[in-house]
């Protein structure tokens, strides 16, 4: 090769690796004006927030693990045949595939699905009424992430976190893909604040984390495991599931939920649809419930540590230096 020619690849490599993305802010205003459009048609209480929230979970949590430090990467896809995703191509995927042709050029899925999460949230806690002066601080805006060559359908997948489990393998999940601390986990669990869940999805009894608001990013969730009396019993899919008894089981909470504030790690049957037999004195007190006590009685610090684990999130796979943020 010449050394002209060399130069030429040398040169255009290196134009590469500074090569930035062409979205502008203002490309993120319009963006978020469709998004909020699409949340507000979505039904009464904006269903689509809960799966948009959803959605950036499981692709960032989701199938892949080809980073060096074997995490996995948000990269624009999930497994439709998977049923650990069931109901996120119809209430997320599909919907947000109505907007994304509008910036495709400018944006690839896997930037558009964690900006439109991110935007998400920042509609929900704006919608939240219950805590005046209470903020969600600023979630970066990255762009430059890669996508799976068969985006948004991922050839790859792997069995996803257990709705039945206890605290020990939650948190040893999280940790392996995605490498979040105890706190972290605690505080990325608060998204159920957000949604429902769907029988015909999960198999889970289509009932809410809490009553009202479920388009309204706060701390009732952590509130809820706390204020209630929550009994275990079977969802009609035969799945066990906690309803408080004291609401007229008009709100729920998973396993995965109550060993925020319960260890069930010893009495819960994963083999039984994840029935907890608690001894005759009760569960023991989960270990990270003190954390959970924090969230539940100061809805900003609750806020304040969801923003950044929720970052943290968004990045999964990358090295935050590799990625742009605008704004
Ligand atoms: C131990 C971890 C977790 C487990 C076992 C879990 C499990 C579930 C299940 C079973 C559902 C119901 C799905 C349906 O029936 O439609 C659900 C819904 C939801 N999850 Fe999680 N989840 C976990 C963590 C997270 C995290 C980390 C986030 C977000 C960052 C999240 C956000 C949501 C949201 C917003 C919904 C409501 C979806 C909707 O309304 O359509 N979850 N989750």
């Amino acid at each position: 090769m010449s050394i002209q020619i060399s130069f030429f690849v040398w040169l255009s490599a290196y134009a590469s690796c500074l090569a930035q993305t062409t979205v502008t802010i203002d490309d993120i205003n319009d963006v978020r004006e469709d998004i909020r459009q699409l949340l507000d048609d979505s039904g009464n209480n904006r269903d689509a927030i809960g799966a948009v929230v959803r959605l950036i979970f499981h692709d960032c949590a989701g199938p892949f693990s080809t980073t060096d430090a074997g995490l996995s990467q948000c990269n624009g896809c999930i497994d439709e045949d998977n049923e650990d995703h069931a109901g996120l191509f119809n209430g997320a995927v599909d919907p947000l595939e109505e907007v994304f042709p509008v910036y495709s050029d400018i944006m690839n899925r896997a930037d558009f699905w964690a900006l439109s999460a991110t935007l998400a949230l920042e509609y929900a806690q704006e919608l939240d009424e219950s805590n005046p002066g209470n903020a969600l601080p600023a979630i970066p805006y990255y762009f430059g992430r890669e996508t799976c060559a068969t985006s948004p359908d991922a050839a790859d997948t792997k069995a996803f976190v257990g709705a039945a489990w206890g605290w020990t393998d939650i948190a040893a999940w999280f940790e392996e893909h995605v490498d979040f601390t105890e706190r972290q986990v605690v505080a990325i669990m608060g998204a159920h604040t957000l949604g429902k869940c769907h029988q015909q999805f999960s198999g889970y009894s289509s009932i809410r984390w809490k009553r009202r608001g479920p388009d309204q990013l706060n701390n009732e969730y952590f509130e809820n495991l706390f204020a209630h009396a929550w009994t275990h019993s079977q969802s009609p899919t035969g799945l066990w599931e906690w309803t408080a008894l004291d609401r007229g089981r008009d709100i729920l909470m998973l396993n995965a939920d109550m060993s925020l504030v319960m260890d069930i790690d010893d009495f819960v049957d994963l083999n039984d649809s994840g029935r907890v037999a608690c001894p005759s004195g009760g569960c023991p007190q989960s270990p990270v419930i003190d954390i959970a006590q924090e969230f539940a009685d100061d809805n900003q610090k609750w806020l304040d540590e969801f923003a950044q684990v929720f970052t943290q999130l968004i990045t999964t796979g990358y090295d935050v230096d590799d990625l742009e943020v605008v704004g």
